[in-house]
């Protein structure tokens, strides 16, 4: 639950002051709250936002939103897996994705990559009370890529997809490729002189690797 709800708590700070907060937002709330004080879980089941008064209009429920574009699409459409085959061409330094960090990243995660709590999480840091996957028994020890991810391959995807938070899909391939250079080696997984691109970043082996398993539960409860 802890990750909706901070992404939740991020939007509602990053765009607040510029949603539209006018007609559309208000007549949603106040209708919403009479519906659910009229009562019976059944009439809640069959309302319709948009069919009332002053709404959007039947059917267009609570009229907000737009359908993404082609372009806005293909921004997030792509996955690199654990293998890292879909890793695109480029390439970059840890040199390069410091001074990029400095400029679009520090904000949230810290100069350090220390994180700013309690909503955005620490980057760097391989504390050594945390190492052997500790922070799993206490929770205030604090996990990162150093010490937590799996595999480097999806560091490069995640940033490509999710960052920086404000504006994803934003970053040049070079422009990943120096920023994953950048945590790895700060995370004391790779050299710093390292240049990383499609060939030498599959070669990078996470240290905790081997602490994760495939989920192939079937449905059911198996705590494995
Ligand atoms: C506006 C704030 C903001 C900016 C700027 C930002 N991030 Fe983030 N970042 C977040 C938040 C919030 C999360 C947590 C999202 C979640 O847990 O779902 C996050 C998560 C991450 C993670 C995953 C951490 C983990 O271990 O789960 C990485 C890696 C990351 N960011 C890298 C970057 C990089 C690289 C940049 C700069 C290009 C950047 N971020 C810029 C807010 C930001």
């Amino acid at each position: 639950m802890r990750r909706p709800l901070m992404i939740a708590a991020v939007l509602v700070v990053g765009l607040g002051a510029c949603a539209p907060a006018g007609d559309g937002g208000s007549a949603a709330s106040t209708t919403r709250s009479e519906g659910a004080t009229a009562g019976a879980a059944d009439r809640v089941a069959d309302y319709d936002a948009g069919a009332v008064p002053g709404g959007p209009g039947k059917g267009a429920r609570f009229g907000l939103g737009r359908a993404a574009s082609v372009a806005q699409v293909s921004l997030m459409d792509h996955d690199i897996g654990p293998e890292g085959a879909e890793l695109p061409a480029g390439r970059g330094t840890g040199r390069e994705g410091a001074a990029l960090y400095a400029v679009q990243c520090a904000a949230c995660h810290g100069p350090k990559g220390e994180g700013i709590a309690p909503l955005f999480p620490q980057l760097i840091g391989r504390e050594p009370a945390a190492e052997d996957f500790r922070f799993a028994t206490d929770p205030k020890l604090p996990h990162t890529i150093g010490n937590y991810w799996p595999y480097a391959t999806t560091v490069f995807d995640y940033i490509k997809r999710a960052m920086p938070l404000t504006a994803p899909g934003s970053l040049t391939d070079a422009q990943v490729y120096a920023l994953t250079a950048f945590l790895l080696s700060e995370n004391g997984v790779i050299a710093d002189s390292m240049i990383l691109d499609a060939a030498s970043l599959r070669q990078v082996r996470m240290p905790y690797r081997d602490r994760f398993v495939p989920d192939d539960r079937k449905g059911t409860l198996i705590v494995k």
